[in-house]
């Protein structure tokens, strides 16, 4: 059985201000009745391929992870608590050496915050990504590119394997728009999910050799760990001496046993505004709305409100998101900016 991890510790400051740090995105519930956490347990609740779900998290959102997990009836295997943020290198470090306490196992990682469709393409990937963690490879699930995005990591894949997964030749994290746009017009490129399936001892001894310090850090605050109730709280002073770091950039750029497993699945990272609009039903004049409010001739719109009253006459390409205590405007395509609006809000609160 393969052991899922699931990431749940990310900040999600671009879905402001909805997403806060107190309750970030992948609690949200931005598209149905679940959260996104949810769905994730959701999609896992797989006895045939799954053991009980690791979940790793900033210790702040030990409540809310537990409390979710229980409403949507799953049982964890672990809640891992991070002391402080360090990333996502360290994160996984430390909760595939509690994932593998009790053996060597195959760990599926995922992240807590995207909209993925489980159906037949999804779970043929997965399986053909356990095939390749199985003969020793990182791999990787590539989805086909539809933009020059820049927030994504691109994967250049090279020959098929035996398993079905394809070598990596090349892993960019974060391009500049000019150099995805080279990617994607060279072929052969896919975005990197996100996810990733290895066996625990392949990764723990790559970690080791490409991002010694993380390794270090992360088993010192393993053997440090208390457990606390369901939580197993990591060692503070020795898991903040880790690199803040992410995985693509501190090991999958560097190792040579990265496969990726090419997955035509319904995959979104719900990363901004835009794609929530773009995952949502929208009506006949494209807008996507939701709570007490009313639009007069407007077009290609999100406009959200958790409180108040929202009214919004003859504008197009809006965003307009109103929570008890904040409101936010901007263009629908400008949404990616909304991280570093609120980076100038937290200077200037
Ligand atoms: N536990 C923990 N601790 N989780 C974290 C932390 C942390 O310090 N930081 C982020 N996460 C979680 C997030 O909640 C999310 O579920 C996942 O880890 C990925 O982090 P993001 O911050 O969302 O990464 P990204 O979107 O910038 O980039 C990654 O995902 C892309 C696809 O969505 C990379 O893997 C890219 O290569 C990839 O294309
Ligand atoms: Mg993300």
């Amino acid at each position: 059985l393969i052991v899922p991890v699931i990431l749940a510790g990310g900040k999600g400051t671009r879905l402001w201000p909805m997403s806060r740090s107190q309750r970030p995105k992948q609690f949200l519930a931005l598209t149905g009745d679940l959260s996104l956490f949810q769905m994730t347990l959701k999609r896992l609740d797989d006895p045939s391929r799954y053991g009980k779900p690791v979940v790793v998290t900033n210790a702040e959102y030990r409540f809310l992870v537990a409390e979710q997990a229980q409403e949507a009836g799953i049982e964890l295997e672990a809640v891992v608590l991070e002391p402080v943020a360090r990333n996502t290198a360290a994160a996984i470090a430390a909760a595939t050496l509690i994932a593998a306490r009790n053996g060597p196992c195959l760990i599926h990682i995922l992240a807590s915050d995207h909209n993925i469709t489980l159906d037949d393409a999804y779970l043929a990937a997965v399986d053909t990504a356990a095939a390749a963690a199985k003969a020793g490879r990182l791999a990787t699930f590539g989805i086909t590119p539809t933009s020059p995005a820049t927030g994504f990591g691109y994967i250049e894949a090279g020959t098929e394997e035996k398993t079905g997964a394809h070598t990596v030749k090349r892993f960019v994290e974060k391009p500049s728009e000019d150099k995805a746009r080279e990617m994607i017009a060279s072929g052969n490129y896919y975005w990197n999910s996100g996810m990733f399936m290895f066996d625990s001892t392949v990764f723990t001894a790559e970690c080791k050799v490409l991002a010694p310090d993380v390794f270090k850090a992360a088993d010192a605050s393993v053997s440090a760990a208390r457990v606390d109730l369901d939580f197993i709280r990591l060692g503070e002073a020795e898991f903040s001496a880790s690199p803040d770091i992410s995985v693509d950039y501190a090991i999958f750029e560097k190792t040579r046993l990265a496969s990726v497993v090419p997955s035509p699945i319904q995959w979104s990272d719900l990363g901004a505004w835009d794609a929530v609009w773009k995952e949502s039903q929208a009506d006949e004049a494209g807008n996507v709305s939701r709570g007490p409010v009313n639009l007069f001739n407007t077009r290609q719109s999100l406009v959200l409100s958790e409180s108040m009253h929202v009214s919004v006459n003859g504008v197009e390409d809006a965003v307009v998101i109103a929570t008890e205590d904040a409101v936010y405007v901007g263009k629908l395509s400008d949404a990616q900016d909304v991280g570093r609006v609120v980076k100038e809000l937290m200077k200037n609160p």
